[in-house]
């Protein structure tokens, strides 16, 4: 964990993120998947119908959404703070006409539009909770995600262990395990699955992630 996480404090996450993914081509964005097959093993391990409503928390550019769409899920709700980085995905999507895909602008710590979603399925996130260093950050986050997701709704969050960097695209980050989310949860939600990962970026370097589903009682 940071000893100091509040750099981030003077940074306009909006702007930052504009610039990232204007900056360089997708494929060669530090946290680019080509598979993204960690969480799209636990996607499968909630056993959902194709038409629940899955939420995707800081989207950015994912290829999640494609693979989603072709291991027929239809019901998504996409979200991110760049208005750039959902223009770049819609550009990369094959979207058949049963699929309903709702692209949301807004900012998970400070949400307006977010905050009119309900009976969300299944909350998804990887490498987006791990930026908010404020404690009245996280605890917007949480609340946001506890007050849309349905009752036996499942949660996947992916963030950067303890042992993992402490930086990402320049801004500092706040490191998890598993038994930090399940605090920040709370005890409506049980843990079904963890495990840590290492993710290699384009660059050939790694970063190590724990990977979590939980699931509200
Ligand atoms: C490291 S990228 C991960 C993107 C994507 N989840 C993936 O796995 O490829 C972090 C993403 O979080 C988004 N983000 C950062 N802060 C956000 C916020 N406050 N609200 C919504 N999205 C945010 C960024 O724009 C960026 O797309």
């Amino acid at each position: 964990m940071n000893e100091n996480p509040d750099e981030n404090e003077k940074v306009d996450f909006k702007k930052h993120w504009n610039a990232a993914y204007q900056k360089s081509p997708i494929a060669n964005l530090g946290w680019y998947e080509e598979n993204p097959t960690p969480s799209i093993e636990l996607i499968e391990a909630c056993s959902l119908p194709k038409d629940a409503l899955i939420f995707n928390a800081g989207a950015g550019a994912t290829t999640l959404i494609s693979e989603l769409l072709a291991k027929g899920y239809e019901n998504l709700v996409v979200n991110d703070i760049s208005p750039v980085a959902l223009a770049e995905l819609k550009n990369n999507l094959l979207v058949s006409k049963n699929a309903h895909i709702k692209f949301i602008v807004d900012d998970l710590t400070n949400s307006d539009e977010l905050l009119k979603l309900k009976n969300i399925d299944l909350w998804h996130d990887r490498a987006v909770l791990h930026f908010f260093t404020k404690e009245k950050n996280q605890k917007t986050y949480f609340d946001l995600l506890k007050s849309v997701l349905k009752p036996k709704g499942f949660v996947i969050l992916a963030e950067f262990n303890l042992e993992g960097a402490k930086k990402c695209s320049g801004l500092d980050v706040f490191n998890y395990n598993e038994e930090m989310l399940q605090e920040r949860l709370g005890n409506d939600f049980e843990l079904l699955k963890s495990f840590n990962y290492t993710y290699t970026q384009p660059s050939g370097n790694t970063r190590e992630y724990v990977y979590t589903l939980f699931q509200k009682k």
